[in-house]
C-alpha cells in the first residue's frame, strides 16, 4: 500500500505558526508519526509540502503514478482553489481531506471547502490527529478494496 501525504501552504511553519490554533508539533513531527503509523499498516508513505498551488497540482498528478491514495491538507487553498478541486476530480485514487483546526468554529470564509465534494471524506479539528485518523481511514478503505 502506497500513500502520499500532501501539505499545503504555511504548513511548513507548524510548531511556531499560531500554536494556539494549530498546536506545537512541527511538520516533521507529524510526518514522523505518520511514517510510524504507516509502517504498522504495511504502508509506504511519501510526505510532501508546498506553498505553491501549481506545485500541489503537480504533486497530485504525480501521486496517481505511484500511490494508492492521498492524504491532503490544502491549507488556505481549501477555500479558494478551483484548480485543486479539478486536479482531485481528475484522479482515480481516493483523496482524504484533513485539517488540523476545526474550520467550522473559525471565520465564515473557512466554512466552505472547494475540494470536499471531490474527496472520499474529510477529517477536521483533531489537531495532528486529524492526519493519523485520516491515514487510518484511508488504509482501511484501501485494504477493503484490495483484500489479500
Ligand atoms: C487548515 C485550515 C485552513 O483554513 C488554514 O488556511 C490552514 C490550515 C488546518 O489544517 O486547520 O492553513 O487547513
Amino acid at each position: 500500500m502506497k500513500i502520499v501525504v500532501l501539505h499545503g501552504p504555511n504548513l511548513n511553519l507548524l510548531g511556531t505558526r499560531e500554536p494556539e490554533i494549530y498546536g506545537s508539533m512541527t511538520l516533521e513531527d507529524i510526518n514522523t508519526q505518520l511514517l510510524e503509523l504507516g509502517k504498522g499498516f504495511g504502508a509506504e508513505l511519501k510526505c510532501r509540502q508546498s506553498n505553491h498551488e501549481g506545485a500541489l497540482i503537480d504533486a497530485l498528478q504525480d501521486a496517481q503514478m505511484w500511490a494508492d491514495g492521498v492524504i491532503f491538507n490544502p491549507g488556505g487553498y481549501t477555500h479558494t482553489s478551483v484548480a485543486l478541486r479539478d486536479a482531485i476530480a481528475a484522479l482515480k485514487i481516493p483523496v482524504i481531506e484533513v485539517h488540523l483546526s476545526n474550520v467550522y468554529a473559525r471565520e465564515e470564509f473557512r466554512h466552505h471547502s472547494m475540494i470536499s465534494a471531490v474527496c472520499k471524506g474529510k477529517i477536521v479539528g483533531f489537531g495532528w490527529r486529524s492526519y493519523t485518523l485520516g491515514l487510518q481511514a484511508l488504509a482501511e478503505i484501501l485494504k477493503e478494496a484490495n483484500p489479500k
